[in-house]
């Protein structure tokens, strides 16, 4: 095996699949485009639904990259060897194109040829999808394994639970999937059946990759119809690959956070080996510091709010402030762990260092927020804790839970984490009542999430979607050509469109806005889909998100001479399919962005 650093391992995966005929595309946002079902984008795939679905991607059917990816489900377990709330994830994509057979002795030479990872092929276990009823046992890859040379003892079954992946959100494609392991305790896994792989005890083996062989879409109502194509979409943790084949004990003595954890020592003097609570603290620091920085610099940034990723944000970066002072961590050194995984990360991704100013802002703006509320707040809990002590109670109930929230800043999960390390527990339900209540009353509570996207790929959508460009346009020609948009959601139903703008339109506005759509609709324009680079979209004066890197094609759309954007369609072929645009809704989203909802009426 080889001890590799993090920027080998990303070199020699990107190349070995290109040499296979695979492009490297760049990695997406962490903020997903089309899927409004999740907050960030968790998977290499997440980005690429669309072409899993049949959309042609513009950079052919072969696709590999190394994805930044976020999943915040354990945020709290954070601090322990195992997770991580930001990962890097190296994946590889057939879109139609090739499937078990050409994936199968690929994953096994990038694993075991001595030119790549070098993992001896007994020291290697599979896991293959047991079947169910919808969808059969997989012996074609238990045999392809088999024929590489996994041993037939290596190779195991496991159902849904196990050996099937997706979708990403709640519906979207899917499939069994077989994954790679690294036998840790050999003793231990012979005496395993086909059937046994899950009864082995932990730490016997470590998963490495995972290669998806997606056949099916996973509809809202729970069924799983066969796709337009067959796929393939692996995924391999960086980091945690890193550990595996560097020996570490945790992901955290990998490359990767070196010079961070130099810098932490440094800033509070205490040491990351000392073990106990002192390495929990510097790995939230760690984990939280860097998902931060990926966060606040995407180039979708956000910043920390009272809702939906915002929230995110701010709770992982005061439960950093948080267990920072457990080890002496000086207040307004967050920003200067950030510069260091800047450094480290800059080269590729490079939108760390365009956005760096913003990151140090936010980090040191949100950083003093909490740190001047945090001594009270945490006098605040000492009392209601000895309080609830005295009178032999053990629950913190909701109202006061939202009471350190509104006045002290503590996120319910922090006053959560805090209420175990004592014995005692919150009344979730009751803070979220009391919240609930709050927001009632004070209004605060308006939609602040921009994830922009299509809720599905149906007819009506595509419609509508067609329609958010003329309105785009339209917004420009009536309003000013500064107007640009800040977020879309599109179901069949409605199109919702935040632009910013600093009143509401006028009567004679909205009028001349709808006017103008159905004209362009009335002529029956056709919708023309051209692939370009970014910097030929860009000179020929396309809209959109230049988020991508240079080199990149992109698929542009334009409606005559109406409307010129980049975008990942789908599209209608032409205006004419529309109907007839209607504006049905204003409303006020924050200071400067405004919302329009409009429907399409077909008669
Ligand atoms: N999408 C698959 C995963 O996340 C490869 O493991």
């Amino acid at each position: 095996m080889k001890n590799l650093t993090s920027q080998k391992l990303r070199e020699m995966y990107l190349e070995f699949f290109a040499d296979k005929g695979h492009k490297i595309i760049p990695s997406a946002s962490l903020i997903p485009e089309n899927d409004p079902t999740v907050l960030f984008t968790t998977a290499g795939m997440h980005p690429l639904v669309p072409y899993l679905l049949g959309e042609k991607h513009p950079e052919g059917n072969r696709l590999t990259d190394v994805q930044k990816c976020v999943r915040t489900g354990d945020i709290d377990e954070v601090g322990d060897s195992a997770h991580c709330t930001f990962f890097e994830m190296l994946g590889n994509w057939s879109l139609g194109d090739y499937f078990k057979e050409e994936m199968i002795p690929w994953s096994f030479e990038f694993l075991t040829s001595e030119k790549y990872l070098g993992i001896p092929v007994d020291d290697i276990a599979v896991t293959c999808f047991a079947g169910d009823a919808d969808c059969p046992r997989d012996d074609e890859s238990a045999g392809l394994w088999a024929k590489c040379g996994i041993k037939r003892e290596h190779i195991f079954f496991l159902p849904k639970s196990g050996n099937w992946w997706g979708p990403a959100g709640t519906t979207g494609p899917c499939g069994p999937d077989t994954e790679m392991h690294i036998i840790r305790n050999h003793a231990e896994a012979d005496k395993l059946g086909p059937y046994d792989f899950d009864k082995a005890p932990a730490g016997t083996f470590l998963e490495i990759w995972n290669d998806v062989f997606m056949q099916y879409n996973k509809t809202a109502d729970g069924k799983y119809e066969p796709l337009k194509q067959r796929n393939v979409d692996t995924g391999m943790g960086l980091e945690r690959t890193l550990c595996i084949l560097g020996g570490k004990e945790s992901v955290y003595e990998t490359d990767v956070f070196e010079e961070a954890i130099k810098k932490i020592e440094e800033l509070t003097g205490a040491k990351y080996s000392e073990g106990g609570e002192t390495t929990r603290a510097f790995r939230v620091i760690l984990d939280h510091v860097r998902t931060a920085t990926f966060m606040l610099g995407d180039a979708k940034g956000i910043v920390p709010s009272n809702t939906d990723q915002g929230y995110i944000l701010r709770r992982i970066i005061r439960r950093a402030v948080r267990f920072g002072r457990n080890v002496g961590l000086p207040q307004g050194s967050l920003k200067t762990v950030a510069g260091t995984m800047i450094e480290k990360y800059g080269d590729v991704y490079p939108e760390l260092r365009i956005n760096s100013q913003k990151i140090y802002d936010e980090l040191e703006k949100e950083e003093n927020k909490f740190s001047r509320t945090l001594q009270q707040g945490l006098r605040e809990f000492e009392k209601v804790s000895a309080e609830l002590a005295a009178n032999g109670k053990t629950v913190i109930d909701g109202v006061t839970a939202f009471h350190l929230y509104d006045t002290y800043g503590f996120p319910v999960e922090i006053t959560g984490e805090m209420a175990r390390e004592k014995g005692l527990a919150v009344d979730v339900k009751g803070y979220e009542a009391a919240f609930a209540e709050h927001q009632a009353k004070s209004r605060a509570g308006s939609e602040q999430k921009f994830a922009c996207g299509l809720a599905d790929h149906k007819e009506e959508t595509t419609r509508l979607h067609t329609a958010t460009h003329l309105l785009h346009a339209a917004l420009k020609k009536t309003l000013s050509p500064d107007v640009e948009q800040k977020g879309s959601n599109i179901t069949e139903e409605r199109l919702r469109f935040d632009f910013n703008f600093s009143r509401k339109l006028t009567p004679e506005e909205v009028a001349e806005v709808e006017r103008l759509v159905n004209e362009q609709i009335s002529a029956n324009v056709p919708v023309v889909m051209k692939e370009m680079s970014l910097e030929e979209a860009k000179k020929e004066g396309f809209t959109g998100l230049f988020e991508s890197k240079y080199g990149e094609r992109v698929k542009t759309y334009t409606i005559g001479d109406f409307s010129k954007e980049i975008c990942g369609g789908p599209h209608a072929s032409s205006t004419g399919e529309l109907g007839t645009f209607k504006i049905v809704k204003q409303e006020n989203v924050s200071a400067g962005i405004k919302r329009i909802k409009a429907v399409l009426i077909n008669d």
